[in-house]
């Protein structure tokens, strides 16, 4: 009997130390794009002229990098979504940016991202900057970025 809930023991702590590393930022787990897409994502960021270095900057100023990654500008942030292989548009980047909590992204803390960009920039900004951030990922999304299961129902519905 003893040897049985030593074993029981022995199995329940084994479950809670795998447990705990699940623990890891979710974005070690994303793909960082290849070298050419980021010399590609280089190249749009410097022929997408005013409006683009405008958003670099702000992406900088605001310090989204700091929770965030894009490799083209050397950001390194992890503890949300790589910013850099998105398959959104510029509209819905914005809207993310503006109010994040309105669609959230699966596998990641839902209340981390701060919500008063929207108070902070003006919408000219904000567009520079969800510009910029598109501009990144470039429609080079691929698709396994379909399995990482976001829980965006997307509703477009209202899309105002
Ligand atoms: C304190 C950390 C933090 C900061 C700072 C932050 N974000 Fe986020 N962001 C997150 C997290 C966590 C998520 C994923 C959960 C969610 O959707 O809210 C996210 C989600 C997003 C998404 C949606 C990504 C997707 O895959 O659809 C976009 C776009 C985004 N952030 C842009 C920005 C921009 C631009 C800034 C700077 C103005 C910024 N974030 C600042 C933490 C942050």
């Amino acid at each position: 009997m003893r040897l049985v809930l030593a074993a029981l023991v022995v199995l329940v702590m084994g479950a809670a130390i795998a447990g705990a590393g699940m623990g890891e930022a979710p974005a070690e787990r994303e793909a960082a794009p290849t070298q050419a897409a980021v010399q590609a994502a280089k190249q749009r960021i410097a022929a997408g002229g005013a409006v683009m270095a405008r958003g670099r900057q702000l992406f900088a100023d605001e310090g989204c990098d700091r929770c965030h990654a894009i490799a083209a500008v050397g950001a390194g942030g992890r503890l949300g979504p790589r910013l850099d292989r998105l398959d959104d548009d510029a509209e819905d980047i914005a809207e993310s940016i503006a109010d994040p909590r309105d669609d959230t992204v699966d596998g990641y803390p839902e209340k981390l991202m701060p919500t008063d960009y929207g108070r902070r920039m003006d919408d000219e900004e904000i567009q520079a900057l969800a510009a910029f951030v598109a501009a990144v990922s470039g429609g080079e999304a691929s698709d396994d970025r379909r399995g990482r299961g976001r829980g965006r129902g997307h509703g477009r519905g209202g899309g105002d």
